[in-house]
């Protein structure tokens, strides 16, 4: 191996597969779903358009949408055993259910055994579907409360409000909550995606791609980050005030430590997601006259672009965001997987498409070679 083959910690900069999916600028701040830019989708697209377009790489006719919209609607229902494994689960963290449960849906899909393109295609369809009524009847059941049946008239967005909290969900939080579905949907070989790649280029099936995914969504240096954010925002305290959130933030700055929902691997300027949500964030916090979090938020967004450069990524205003529209915590990363499975589906179904097993090598920095065995007693 030669100092040119040198890696990079963590594959930074690393151009790892080529994609038709997802284009990202780090420097300009631009994402774009197959070339149409995020604040376009944001503003006009729904979810379901846009997973149709991650997965057949243009947008749907409005007969096509239809198509997706009554597949989604026939695909939410759970199986009843994996609801009857759901309330048997010990309460813990909302992430380490949804692998499980996720994996425990494979047992139960009608394709489980066909790898065909058009079988992985509906699976990722019923995976979509699924991950939403998943994440809110498991939110339902934790809370004490039963599961309640999708109902075929709404979207995804509109029935994950529904399936959790058991009432009709307003236009504006619908449409809130479709906006950041949109936003969460797909960025490129995030790590998550790339440990789908990974996990699909050895030709497993797509839910075991899925789970390693959602495994990876977990940790606290990706997905897990919003809920670090709202826990950081609950520790200060809703009456603690503005000031006493720039003391704590300064005083973990001065520890080194990281402050959740801020840097990011590839954007060295604003997060273009973050846009929508500090928006969010602020609109609905106004309309529920709880606009406290979004004033911590943005004091805190001050001093950390003034001390350390770092601007909010996507989970920063998520956070305060999905706590205005009562969404627990424990949810916060689990929402983030009932959008990324659109993106993450995309990515295993592309990698099929065009396979070779992801195999990369490392740098050797061990004990030098050969070493003599020694049996045990001479040791
Ligand atoms: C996202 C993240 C993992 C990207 O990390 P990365 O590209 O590996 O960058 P590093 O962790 O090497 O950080 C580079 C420098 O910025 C600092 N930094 C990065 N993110 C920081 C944060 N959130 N708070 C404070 N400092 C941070 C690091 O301490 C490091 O400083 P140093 O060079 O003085 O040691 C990182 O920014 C982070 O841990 N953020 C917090 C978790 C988070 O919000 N994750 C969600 C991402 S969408």
């Amino acid at each position: 191996m030669t100092a040119a083959d040198k890696p990079k910690a963590g594959l930074e900069d690393t151009v790892a597969t080529s994609s038709a999916i997802c284009y990202l600028d780090g420097d300009r701040g631009v994402l774009a779903y197959c070339g149409y830019d995020i604040h376009e989708l944001a503003r006009h697209a729904t979810f379901e358009e846009v997973c149709y377009l991650l997965w057949h790489r243009r947008l749907p006719t409005r007969a096509e949408l239809g198509d997706l919209q009554s597949q989604l609607a026939a695909s939410r229902p759970l199986p009843e055993p994996v609801i009857r494994l759901m309330k048997s689960l010990p309460q813990g963290d909302g992430m380490d259910a949804l692998r499980t449960l996720t994996s425990a849906l494979s047992h139960y899909d009608p394709d489980a055994r066909d790898s065909s393109p058009q079988a992985n295609y509906r699976k990722a369809v019923r995976l979509t579907a699924q991950l939403g009524t998943l994440v809110a009847t498991s939110g339902r059941v934790n809370a004490g409360g039963g599961p309640i049946a999708p109902d075929p008239v709404l979207g995804q967005a509109g029935n994950f409000l529904y399936m959790l909290t058991g009432e009709r969900p307003s236009a504006l939080a619908t449409r809130a909550f479709d906006v950041a579905l949109i936003l969460h949907a797909d960025h490129e070989l995030n790590a998550s995606t790339f440990a789908a790649r990974v996990a699909a280029a050895t030709l497993t099936d797509i839910h075991s791609a899925v789970v390693a995914a959602i495994g990876t969504l977990k940790g606290p240096l990706h997905g897990g980050a919003n809920a670090e954010v709202m826990k950081m925002l609950l520790d200060i305290g809703a009456s603690a005030g503005v000031e006493k959130a720039e003391e704590v933030v300064r005083a973990r700055l001065a520890r080194k430590e990281k402050i959740p929902g801020f840097g990011h691997r590839v954007y060295h300027t604003e997060d273009p997601r973050a846009t929508h949500l500090r928006q969010m964030s602020r609109d609905l916090g106004q309309r529920a006259g709880q606009t406290t979090w979004f004033e911590m938020s943005q004091r805190i967004e001050a001093l950390v672009k003034a001390e350390k450069k770092l601007h909010p990524n996507v989970d920063f205003y998520s956070a305060s965001t999905y706590h205005v529209l009562g969404i627990a915590i424990d949810l916060f990363t689990p929402i983030f997987a009932v959008s990324r499975v659109s993106g993450w589906t995309a990515h295993v179904l592309e990698q099929y498409a065009n396979n070779r097993l992801i195999r990369p090598r490392a740098e050797y920095i061990g004990p030098e070679y050969p070493q003599r065995y020694r049996p045990v007693e001479q040791r």
